[in-house]
């Protein structure tokens, strides 16, 4: 039995796999709508969602299963004081696989300990968010057709953006990847990925405060939203809120086949003017979030 806590958890050969899949999801759907009848999923979201949640329920019935679970904490026997490990224990016992997420970094992990059946971390805190990058990994194929050769610009919450820290891990072992970190100083992406994978695996990356400076050279621009909800300080957060806005007059200077790549929601981040641009993907990236979980859950269930 296995568990999605860290994309690094698959190796490339497995994404390119979940691609192919997600890719024949897309193009012959009615072959898969009967691959998980009589299994159920559980999402057990501590934390808001619209995205992963929904699309992680709409890929199990598309795969002809059902599913059950909670969308707030305080719906849940965690607001009597419930551990996240009984909670995974009990759980077990009622689906056959479950989506975890939760405002702690690592819960899905210790509820993978514990439980009996697979365990995908829908995004844990400011960590790790791996199903989201499965979705821009897919997005990234469809939109650009390689995952090598690219200069990819992340924008604004590196701190405590997941996704971007799982998109980096994941980005990291393609050749010729160049990382452009656009952020304000104080929400820099944090040592343990500066260290731990930029540094250490010799990856060519530069640090900006300024996204026009960035713009010219990126062949992907990957915008987040400042994530308020992890800020100690109110203060500090209106202070940063509106760094960057992505706008009509800031593109003129990007390829004319740059992507544009938002895990989303968005709040101000990116101008509405700005989604009918051609290059504007993150639409499109939503709905390529169900065909690679659906892929992910036949993988985990093992259903052929
Ligand atoms: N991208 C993402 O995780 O969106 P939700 O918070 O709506 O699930």
């Amino acid at each position: 039995m296995r568990s999605l806590i860290d994309i690094l958890e698959l190796s490339t050969q497995e994404i390119d796999e979940l691609v192919a899949v997600a890719e024949d999801i897309i193009a012959n759907p009615v072959k898969y709508s009967e691959k998980c009848h009589g299994k159920k999923l559980a999402t057990l979201f501590f934390e808001p969602s619209t995205r992963t949640r929904l699309s992680f329920e709409a890929a199990m019935y598309e795969l002809g299963g059902n599913v059950l679970g909670f969308s707030e904490a305080s719906s849940s026997s965690a607001s009597k004081g419930e551990s996240v490990a009984d909670t995974a224990r009990i759980v077990s016992g009622y689906a056959d696989i479950i989506a975890m997420r939760h405002p702690k970094e690592g819960a899905p992990l210790v509820a993978s300990m514990y439980a009996d059946v697979p365990i995908i971390n829908a995004g844990d805190g400011g960590h790790n968010h791996p199903t989201q990058t499965l979705t821009d990994l897919l997005t990234i194929h469809r939109e650009k057709g390689r995952f090598d050769n690219l200069t990819i610009g992340l924008c604004g919450d590196l701190k405590f953006g997941r996704t971007v820290h799982s998109l980096i891990g994941a980005m990291s072992r393609y050749s010729n990847i160049k990382f452009v970190l656009i952020s304000p100083n104080e929400l820099k992406v944090p040592d343990y990925i500066r260290n731990d994978i930029l540094i250490k695996k010799g990856m060519d990356f530069e640090e900006t405060a300024s996204l026009e400076d960035a713009m010219p050279k990126l062949d992907i621009l990957y915008m987040t939203r400042i994530q308020r909800e992890r800020f100690f300080n109110e203060a500090e957060y209106l202070r940063l809120k509106d760094s960057y806005i992505l706008d009509t007059d800031k593109l003129r200077t990007a390829k004319k086949d740059m992507c544009i790549l938002h895990p989303l929601p968005r709040v101000n981040e990116i101008s509405t003017a700005v989604d009918d641009d051609p290059r504007a993907a993150y639409f499109r990236q939503a709905r390529n979030g169900k065909y690679i979980r659906m892929a992910l859950i036949m993988k985990l269930l093992e259903v052929k």
